[in-house]
């Protein structure tokens, strides 16, 4: 029917139009999950149901939904600078907030690039690593090394050094010259581990293995989440990153950390770079810089590696790099609210607090049938169920679903995997809530 008045054509159950993002779209649109408020630690669907964020909305609202200082932050930066042009101009609150993210980040991690997504922070810090090299006269180095079951966002970069297959097979011949470190998961070794796995540290040296076969000096940089958050919550084995970390200072190559997940409290500190002791040359963040609130990502990057591109006439472009919403003036303001937040409610003291009381609760799904494994780490966790045979993914999805429907609860899944990861401000008896009602969905989707 063709009608140019929206006012009578718009209506409020037509699905149609919205192409939703890594979401069946068909079994969506059959029963939609809709949610259009949230305070704190929960949801409230349109018809006023409270549902409880077991996922910190995608592992990104740390502080909590809808925290007033945040609120208000974002208001009042918008009544003041909707926008001032990112490149060759800034604004305040742009050096502001680098400068408490540098305070928060290791040892000399203490430049910040700004961007909007962890897809964009992973592309930037791909790039700035080419770079690198190319500015120091290394121009050789030009591959890059990710990880099987890795993910670093959607972007050609982000998909070319992840190991993920579906986020891979469809998009061509991606980046060329990437290989990849295996996966440091083995269920035989590694099953219903609190924490790091003692098993699986040596698997770091297969970088040795893949620069044997490359040469160094072809390779420019690593890239690893600590944790693995996308493809089922692995923490890193014991040892394992200080051995990367060690294998790229002997040559020369630059250590990445993908911190999208990991930064800002999910392990209990700033970063999982503090957590292990081990600090990277670059960082890439997004999600909990702001809680959630307003898109947002960046990469910290050694002083060194900033200095290395601080040369030639200086009028010119040192970096041709960057995002019209770089830094974006909502963004920071939140950013600066949501670290406010964090410090003065303790929360990645929080976090560490609640850790083994968590992995407790999470360990209580251990001996619930179809359950292959339970992992926890920080405030995350990642239980395998088995597979429904010649359905992988089926039962995954059934328990999203049931949890949603039947328990109130939001949790991810990835296949078969579950993912729990609530907001920081968790109690600890919404903990044993969260891990009551999945064992009740576990049980439903056996
Ligand atoms: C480790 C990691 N890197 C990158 C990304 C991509 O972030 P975004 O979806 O904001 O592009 C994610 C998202 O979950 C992530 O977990």
């Amino acid at each position: 029917m063709a009608n140019t008045d929206h006012a009578l054509t718009w209506q409020t159950n037509d699905l149609d139009a919205f192409w939703l993002p890594f979401t069946p779209n068909r079994a969506f649109k059959r029963a939609p999950r809709l949610i259009s408020r949230a305070k704190d630690m929960h949801y409230f669907t349109p018809d006023g149901r409270a549902v409880l964020d077991g996922l910190a909305g995608l592992w990104c609202t740390n502080a909590g939904h809808n925290r007033d200082p945040i609120v208000a932050a974002i208001s009042r930066q918008a009544a003041e600078l909707d926008y001032s042009a990112a490149f060759h101009f800034a604004h305040p609150k742009a050096f502001e907030l680098a400068s408490r993210v540098v305070a928060l980040a290791p040892a000399d991690l203490n430049r910040v690039f700004f961007c909007n997504s962890g897809s964009e922070a992973v592309d930037t810090a791909l790039k700035i690593a080419l770079a690198y090299h190319n500015v120091r006269g290394e121009g050789a180095r030009t591959r890059l090394i990710g990880r099987e079951r890795g993910y670093h966002g959607v972007g050609f970069g982000g998909i070319s050094v992840g190991g993920i297959v579906n986020n891979r097979k469809f998009f061509g011949t991606l980046l060329a010259g990437v290989d990849h470190l295996p996966a440091t998961y083995s269920r035989e070794h590694q099953a219903f581990t609190k924490g790091e796995p003692e098993w699986g540290g040596h698997l770091a040296n297969e970088l040795d293995r893949i620069v044997a076969l490359h040469g160094a000096s072809t390779i420019a940089a690593v890239i690893v989440e600590p944790m693995a958050g996308s493809t089922g919550v692995l923490p890193p084995p014991k040892g394992y990153l200080d051995r990367l970390r060690a294998i790229c200072d002997k040559h020369g190559i630059l250590l990445i950390f993908d911190e999208v997940i990991t930064g800002f409290g999910r392990l209990g500190h700033a970063f999982a770079a503090e957590r292990y002791g081990v600090t990277p040359d670059l960082l890439c963040f997004a999600k909990g810089i702001n809680s959630g609130a307003v898109p947002m990502g960046g990469v910290i990057a050694r002083e060194g590696v900033y200095n290395a591109f601080m040369q030639g006439p200086e009028h010119t472009i040192e970096l041709f790099h960057g995002y019209t919403y770089s830094a974006h003036p909502l963004a920071c303001a939140a950013g600066l609210a949501a670290l406010d937040l964090y410090r003065d409610e303790q929360l990645f003291e929080r976090a560490r607090r609640l850790e083994p009381g968590f992995a407790d609760g999470a360990m209580t799904l251990k001996d619930l049938p179809g359950v292959l494994d339970v992992r926890t780490v920080g405030i995350s966790a990642g239980i395998d169920l088995a597979a429904r045979r010649g359905a992988i993914g089926e039962r995954g999805y059934e328990a999203m679903e049931r949890a949603f429907h039947d328990e109130d609860l939001v949790i991810r899944i990835t296949g078969d995997t579950l993912a729990i990861a609530p907001p920081l401000i968790v109690s600890e008896a919404q903990v044993a809530e969260i891990f009551e009602k999945t064992a009740r969905v576990i049980r439903a989707v056996m």
